[in-house]
């Protein structure tokens, strides 16, 4: 801004003039006049190389008219413009709204609107700068953190990696076929987990999945670890059912814990079945049914009240984690009830 003046100003004009008329008021504002366009073009060009702070733009002009020159200026650099119209037309003001011009004047103007005018405008393009800087800032903290986010789901997988390895490694060392099995469990609660990890870092929000999609998805994955001969079949039916990242992790242990325990125990001799998992809503609850139809659970076995860590893991992740009950049924097999709530 010019020290003298309040600031400098370009009047885009065709005729000669009705532009030394406008100049003169805008002098005697106390504004300094950067330049008279005689048409749109010469508009553009004045407006890019000099500057103005503001600029007062005619809508007829020969070559290109205001509307086009504002829309041109408005592309490549921030001036905020008042246009000057002898007519008054909602059309043309909302058109010119649209471009990014902040008002409108009548011709010939007076001093005292053009006053008003100016001042408005002038005060309306630096709140509206402000708030561009605001949202400029928001939207890079967001960038910000997502990459954070992203970042530390990466890490958490490549840790899990790592632990999975070790006791992959340890696996291969260990004669002990119960330390054996001990180890392989334990590194396909890390898979599941890891898996988890990374179903939520593909996901849009990060902050919740649809089971319809990851039950299968999750089910196959711990199928597949097991190295066993096809004789068992896994079905799996998931409602469309949106669940957040803390009920997710103890949703993926339970059905790591039971599909681990029908593979090993339900199915002795390569005896063929099945595995059934159903998510769906009843009432307000959302119910996780889990069956095998095996040799079933022996009818003394409390189960609740057992040292062995599987089915001890699944009890408190049902209870404790996901705030439900937990039922279990031993006819044609084993069936366990798990019902909760969402918790949003
Ligand atoms: N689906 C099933 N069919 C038949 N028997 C089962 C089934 N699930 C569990 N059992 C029996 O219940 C016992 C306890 O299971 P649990 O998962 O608690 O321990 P685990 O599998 O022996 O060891 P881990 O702590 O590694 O899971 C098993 O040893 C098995 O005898
Ligand atoms: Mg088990």
């Amino acid at each position: 801004m010019n020290s003298q003046k309040k600031g400098t100003i370009l009047l885009a004009e065709d005729d000669y003039l009705v532009g030394k008329e406008i100049e003169r008021k805008v002098e005697q504002l106390g504004y300094q006049v950067a330049g008279i366009a005689p048409n749109g073009e010469k508009a553009v060009e004045m407006a890019y190389t000099l500057q103005p702070d503001l600029i007062l733009m005619d809508i007829k002009m020969p070559k290109l008219d205001g509307l086009a020159a504002s829309r041109l200026i408005q592309e490549k650099c921030q001036i905020p413009i008042i246009i000057l119209t002898a007519y008054e037309s909602i059309e043309l003001f909302e058109e010119a709204t649209d471009i990014g011009v902040l008002s409108y004047l009548v011709k010939p103007p007076k001093t005292d609107d053009m006053k008003r005018a100016i001042a408005i405008t002038l005060a309306r393009f630096k709140d509206l700068t402000e708030l561009r800087q605001v949202k400029l800032k928001l939207e890079k903290s967001l960038n910000d953190k997502e990459t954070l986010l992203k970042e530390i789901h990466h890490r958490v997988k490549n840790n899990m990696t790592i632990i999975s390895s070790l006791l992959k490694l340890q696996l291969n060392i260990v004669d002990d076929e119960k330390a054996k099995e001990a180890l392989q469990d334990s590194q396909n609660r890390v898979q599941t987990m890891s898996m988890i990890h990374e179903t939520l870092y593909r996901s849009e929000d990060m902050s919740s999945i649809d089971m319809q999609t990851y039950l299968p998805e999750l089910g196959r994955t711990i199928f597949q670890s097991y190295i066993v001969s096809d004789n068992v079949n896994l079905k799996v039916e998931a409602e469309n059912i949106i669940i957040g990242v803390k009920q997710l992790s103890p949703i993926g242990l339970i059905v790591n814990e039971l599909i681990t325990n029908s593979l090993k125990y339900a199915f002795p001799d390569n005896q063929k079945g099945e595995v059934k998992i159903i998510l769906q809503k009843r009432e307000d609850q959302i119910e996780l049914e889990y069956s095998d139809n095996g040799i079933g659970i022996q009818e003394d076995f409390d189960w609740k009240n057992t040292k062995s860590m599987g089915l001890n893991l699944v009890k408190i992740l049902a209870e404790n984690q996901l705030d439900g009950s937990i039922d279990m049924e031993s006819e044609n097999g084993t069936k366990f009830t798990i019902k909760f709530n969402i918790e949003t």
